[in-house]
């Protein structure tokens, strides 16, 4: 580990754990954090720390009608000027391929596009919202094929990263809603991913967590690859999603309590994230019956990561800029060879902003109430102990 030893970071795992509750730490701009670090039992370091907020867009929201013709879906305009620029267009690139790939290999059932149209921004109708908008992907069952939603990073080299959003599921049986890690491959049996799918025909409690491939030369199932997993809270409401990919093991989280962990077949390589709503008729997918739709709801969307390398999907000058930007405050970082300013989102009382857990050794931290300063007290000692 670069930058502390194993030691310190249990020590300061323990601490920010044990006094969670006590402390009220002091909000930090990204740029003062020398690192995040990520609560639980495994806590991980990263150097990098990204918010992507759908939750006040209420001039960007738009529910475009849906298509009945897969070539109009496929051409379909964005659903608003939010789609076009940055921060969505440096990060995020909406998908309008198909699967008639799928379709000729015999492995996908049911034509199915993905459409531009299916990614967009929604008033949040909810009784006492907790927002004015959200973004949803749709999937729709048309008469002839299956139109459907996916936006993947531009990045494609994050390695090692702690994925959140906060989500829900709702709608039709058989559609797949999925958040996930990717790395292709012409060989499908080469792909690395760790994926979270939510099948809409299961039970509002199950979600299926997987490192691929989960199918081996011979189709055979892979069975350690894969946990079909009982979770705390309904995927129809509101809750936190979370996948840890470290690598040891890929943790999957509801509402912060560890839900799986598969250690086989961890993928290994740099990965795009992608997030999707489709389906393709099969036995595993299901079959929406014809005019119906589903759709995935996401209010906000947070990256914890490191990543190596500059390589997108994408030669727009912006994503460059601000890619070497990163880059170059990552290497910074990793030369310094140690993090003295850490700071957490998981202790943050507000959402997409970190907090400062342990700075530099000497200084205390935060914490106006008597409690507090205890707190930062001993955090500060644990953060004495740990540059000794
Ligand atoms: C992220 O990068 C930092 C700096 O190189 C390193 O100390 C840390 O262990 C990395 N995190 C993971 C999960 O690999
Ligand atoms: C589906 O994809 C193929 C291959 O990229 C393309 O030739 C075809 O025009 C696409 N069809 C639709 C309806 O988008
Ligand atoms: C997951 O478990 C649920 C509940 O036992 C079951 O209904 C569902 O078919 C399972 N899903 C998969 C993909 O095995
Ligand atoms: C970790 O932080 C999340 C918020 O990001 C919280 O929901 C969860 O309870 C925390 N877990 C532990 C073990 O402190
Ligand atoms: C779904 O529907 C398609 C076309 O109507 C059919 O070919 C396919 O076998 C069906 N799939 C299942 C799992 O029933």
């Amino acid at each position: 580990m670069a930058f502390t030893n194993p030691r310190s970071c249990l020590l300061a795992g323990l601490a920010i754990t044990a006094l969670t509750k006590a402390a009220d730490f002091q909000e930090a701009s990204d740029n003062d954090c020398d690192c995040f670090v990520t609560n639980g039992t495994d806590p991980h370091y990263f150097t990098s720390h990204k918010f992507y907020d759908f939750r006040s867009l209420s001039e960007h929201a738009n529910v475009p009608d849906s298509i009945n013709n897969p070539e109009d879906s496929s051409s379909a305009p964005l659903a608003s000027d939010y789609f076009k620029k940055s921060p969505w267009t440096d990060q995020w690139g909406t998908q309008t391929w198909n699967n008639s790939g799928n379709i000729q290999e015999g492995e996908a059932k049911l034509f199915m596009v993905n459409s531009a149209s299916n990614v967009y921004i929604e008033k949040n109708r909810d009784p006492n919202p907790a927002s004015d908008t959200f973004l949803t992907l749709r999937t729709q069952r048309m008469d002839d094929f299956q139109s459907a939603a996916e936006f993947e990073s531009v990045p494609m080299s994050y390695h090692f990263l702690s994925a959140r959003i906060y989500a829900r599921t709702i709608g039709a049986k058989g559609a797949i809603a999925a958040m996930f890690t990717y790395r292709k491959s012409d060989d499908p049996n080469l792909v690395q991913e760790a994926d979270l799918e939510i099948r809409t025909i299961d039970p509002p409690d199950t979600i299926q967590y997987t490192n691929q491939p989960s199918f081996s030369r011979n189709g055979d199932t892979v069975a350690q690859a894969t946990q079909n997993v009982t979770v705390p809270r309904s995927w129809e409401e509101w809750s936190v999603h979370r996948v840890d990919w470290h690598p040891k093991a890929t943790t999957w989280y509801v509402d912060g309590q560890k839900v799986s962990q598969i250690a086989f077949q961890t993928p290994r390589d740099p990965a795009q994230v992608i997030f999707n709503m489709w389906s393709e008729g099969t036995a595993w997918t299901g079959n929406m019956t014809r005019g119906e739709a589903a759709y995935m709801q996401i209010q906000w969307i947070e990256l914890l990561y490191n990543s190596t390398g500059d390589a997108t999907t994408n030669s727009n000058s912006n994503v460059r800029h601000e890619l070497e930007h990163s880059t170059k405050l990552a290497k910074r970082k990793k030369d310094k060879d140690q993090c003295k300013s850490v700071c957490s989102v998981d202790e943050s009382h507000k959402i997409g902003t970190a907090v400062l857990v342990v700075n530099d050794a000497s200084s205390f931290l935060g914490g106006s109430s008597p409690l507090g300063l205890v707190a930062t007290f001993w955090i500060s000692l644990v953060a004495l102990f740990v540059m000794v």
